[in-house]
């Protein structure tokens, strides 16, 4: 979709985009980008091209590599959005990690992976980010969960655990920071066609397997996804928070 510069809603927005070295999180900051937002990428991975391509396009982008189970690498990427940019509007965090497996065969470190990874990072994140938006009496934060948590997909126990502690931190945590001009709002995703390469042949798979499944018969994209999270992050969005909007192609009615 081409925006044009009169239609941008962003413009001078700062925004921390996490977990986008693959998967949705390029989608967000391509959308976050077009909308005239500067851009923080925040992954354990090389985000390099992803950045360059960005900046191509016209967009003011800066990468850090991190691992945001890691406190100390978590602030590092709100100290170089700050030093960078000047602000912090926009925190995207997208990052999420999960492990199939039956319940009783899933070891305990693997439900501690999940946990750090999904939900732990979260709080890192979102702590981090919280001084300079209250600061600025202004910011948008978009966290995901995923619509597994409203279908109840069996083998996926910690995942879909740590995807409503996701949706609990969103609801608690949006009345502590309402007053502050700060939202918080989730995103719970489907089955998204993270650029088919990516995913393998299981994932085309579950696709095919979904789509008869969704109350609209195509698949998800990232693109579709990157909609809403430019939408919650707009300005004009600020009288809503502490919500999660289902993003499936309407598998899950919630
Ligand atoms: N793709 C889907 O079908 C789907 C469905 C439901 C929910 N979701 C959720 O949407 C989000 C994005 O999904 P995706 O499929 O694009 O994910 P992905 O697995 O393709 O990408 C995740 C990104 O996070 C990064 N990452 C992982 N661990 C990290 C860490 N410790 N520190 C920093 N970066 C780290 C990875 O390097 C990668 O770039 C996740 O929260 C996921 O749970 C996705």
């Amino acid at each position: 979709m081409e925006i044009t510069k009169f239609e941008r809603g962003l413009v001078g927005r700062v925004a921390i985009v996490t977990g986008a070295a693959v998967g949705n999180g390029r989608a967000f900051c391509e959308r976050l980008a077009q909308e005239g937002a500067k851009v923080v990428i925040a992954d354990v991975q090389n985000s390099d091209e992803l950045a360059s391509r960005l900046r191509e396009e016209g967009a003011e982008v800066v990468c850090v590599q991190a691992d945001l189970t890691n406190p100390v690498d978590v602030e590092r990427v709100a100290a170089t959005a700050i030093q960078t940019f000047g602000q912090i509007d926009i925190l995207v965090h997208n990052v999420g990690y999960y492990h199939e497996e039956p319940f009783e065969l899933l070891p305990f470190d693997e439900w501690k992976r999940t946990m750090e990874i999904t939900l732990d990072s979260a709080y890192h994140m979102v702590r981090s980010v919280l001084p300079q938006m209250k600061k600025q009496g202004f910011g948008r934060i978009i966290t995901f969960s995923s619509d597994t948590v409203w279908l109840g997909t069996p083998y996926l126990t910690a995942y879909v655990t740590a995807k409503m502690g996701i949706i609990g931190l969103t609801r608690s945590l949006a009345p502590e920071i309402g007053r502050y001009g700060v939202t918080i709002n989730t995103i719970s995703v489907g089955l998204t066609a993270t650029q088919n390469a990516n995913m393998g042949q299981v994932g085309v798979t579950m696709l095919e397997h979904i789509i008869p499944a969704q109350s609209v018969h195509r698949a998800d994209e990232p693109e579709d996804i990157a909609n809403v999270v430019a939408f919650l992050a707009l300005p004009a969005s600020g009288i809503i928070t502490g919500q999660t909007i289902n993003v499936d192609g309407g598998v899950a009615r919630h």
